[in-house]
């Protein structure tokens, strides 16, 4: 059809005047419909709609047979009304539980009162205020706020701000093996995973180092002039809760300075308390250049994430009128509900201690694993981490695994390769009704990342959980996983 011709016609007086046909509402679901999905639909709808391969490793944990009809506190509640204590935490979310009363009470209270949402047009109460808020959680002088949606969105703001920082002469950013940054276009140059770097086009001013490993950044830095930023995790999460000591963080610092690199620290899943400290890189009395937080930040009730930059960084990147919009905050970026919930949850991290509460019970919790270590020595390798960010690394079973069990591992079991960790998880959910979560590139850990209200008796019930799966023994534990995945 030519719309040329189209919009040149005038249309005749009855063409005009006759009625607009009626849009018709397409088969939408109702609020109410949603939240009444069975099992069999929603498994319907995933696979329809959303990650038909995905719901092959729900099958594999038996996560795929639970509906959560409610979360409060350290508890998902299932269909049948089973509480389900949440050890995943949502890979770092939930710092605060489910459904924290205070935050639910400032979001009904905004609601009510008809407060404003977006702010593009005018400067928004909520967003500097939380600004404010997060510059003062902050040391040094960082102070420069961005607020985004997502951990990713923080990240790319910060390899943007640093780049510009640091200049055209500097275009290169140093990052770790297996680091986890997003998976967004940027970041996804600087997260070290082939699965999740696929056949993407990266970009190629990027240089690779290993965690931890202080020779190679600063053979690097010296032999490479024009690295000008380097991106760290200061927990790797995704690695298996992988930590580097004080002295290289110190000397990392001292390196920065140096050779004029900046340092932007990965807080998206380690930061807001989860070590026992606001920031993890405060263990060690260094403050890097950006910081990026994300996850617990939207209280577990929202989207909420944000770069941090030091004032010198932001302004020689972003500092005049000229400047100031290269990388504005998007649409949503500092979104009223979400940051006043955002608000609201730092106040709540501090009024009820969560952070020295996270350092204590952090520590119980890793006495407790270490316990069970010298008791099942052949299953456990390591217990290692910090605050409510804790890894438990089990032996490599694929080559111990006995002989008889291997080849129906092989065949059932081809994404999981013979874990215990999978094997281990879809047996606490399933008998003890206990939720834990995995990492990224290492296999063989179980990452365990409760909320910050966990208490001593939360994680008493774990360890009897734990402990009465591992007590079944390597052989019970896969047979009985390989039963499980047959019937
Ligand atoms: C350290 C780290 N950085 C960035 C991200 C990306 O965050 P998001 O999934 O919110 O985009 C994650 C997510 O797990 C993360 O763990």
């Amino acid at each position: 059809m030519n719309t040329a011709v189209r919009l040149n016609e005038q249309p005749t007086l009855d063409a005009a005047k006759a009625p607009r046909a009626k849009t018709e509402k397409p088969n939408l679901l109702s609020v109410d419909q949603a939240k009444a999905l069975d099992l069999p639909q929603m498994t319907d709808l995933f696979t329809q709609h959303l990650n038909p391969g995905q719901l092959h490793f729900m099958k594999l944990l038996g996560f795929h047979k639970i509906k959560v009809e409610r979360a409060e506190g350290m508890y998902y509640y299932d269909q049948n009304g089973r509480k389900i204590l949440d050890f995943f935490g949502g890979f770092g979310s939930l710092a605060f539980g489910h459904n924290h009363p205070r935050i639910i009470e400032a979001r009904k209270t905004f609601q009510d009162e008809k407060r404003h949402e977006i702010a593009i047009a005018f400067m928004s109460q909520y967003a500097t205020a939380l600004a404010h808020n997060l510059a003062a959680c902050s040391p040094g002088d960082l102070d420069m706020v961005f607020l985004g949606s997502s951990g990713s969105e923080a990240m790319e703001a910060a390899i943007k701000v640093a780049e510009r920082a640091a200049g055209p002469q500097k275009p290169k950013v140093v990052y770790a093996e297996n680091s986890f940054h997003g998976k967004t276009k940027g970041v996804l140059s600087i997260t070290d995973g082939s699965l999740y770097r696929g056949q993407f086009k990266l970009v190629d001013n990027t240089v690779r180092v290993p965690f931890g490993d202080i020779e190679a950044i600063e053979n690097a830095f010296r032999s490479d002039p024009e690295i000008g930023v380097i991106v760290l995790e200061t927990v790797q999460g995704g690695g298996g809760i992988i930590q580097a000591d004080a002295a290289f963080w110190q000397k990392l610092r001292q390196l920065c300075d140096q050779y004029g690199v900046l340092w932007v620290a990965d807080e998206v899943q380690c930061g807001l308390g989860r070590t026992g400290k606001f920031y993890a890189f405060e263990h060690y009395d260094v403050v890097p250049d950006v910081t990026a937080l994300a996850k617990s930040l939207g209280g577990g009730k929202t989207a909420m994430a944000a770069m941090i930059a030091r004032r010198e960084v932001y302004m020689k990147a972003y500092g005049t009128p000229k400047t100031a919009m290269i990388h504005a905050m998007a649409t949503f970026g500092g979104i009223g509900e979400a940051c006043i919930t955002s608000i609201e949850a730092l106040n709540v991290l501090y009024d009820e201690g969560l952070i020295d509460r996270t350092a204590e019970v952090g520590d119980y919790l890793l006495d407790q694993l270490r316990v069970l270590q010298a008791r099942y020595p052949s299953l456990i390798k390591e217990v290692r981490g910090q605050g409510m960010m804790v890894g438990l690394e089990f032996h490599d079973f694929s080559q111990t695994m006995p002989l008889v069990l291997r080849p129906v591992i092989a065949m059932l079991d081809d994404k999981l390769k013979g874990s215990l960790p999978g094997f281990i998880g879809s047996h606490l959910l399933r008998d003890h009704g206990v939720l834990v979560a995995f990492t990224e590139y290492n296999r063989n850990v179980i990452r365990l990342e409760p909320p910050l209200i966990c208490e001593r008796e939360h994680v008493d019930q774990f360890i009897t959980a734990l402990d009465e799966v591992m007590s079944r023994g390597i052989i019970r534990i896969v047979k009985d996983f390989v039963t499980a995945q047959v019937k």
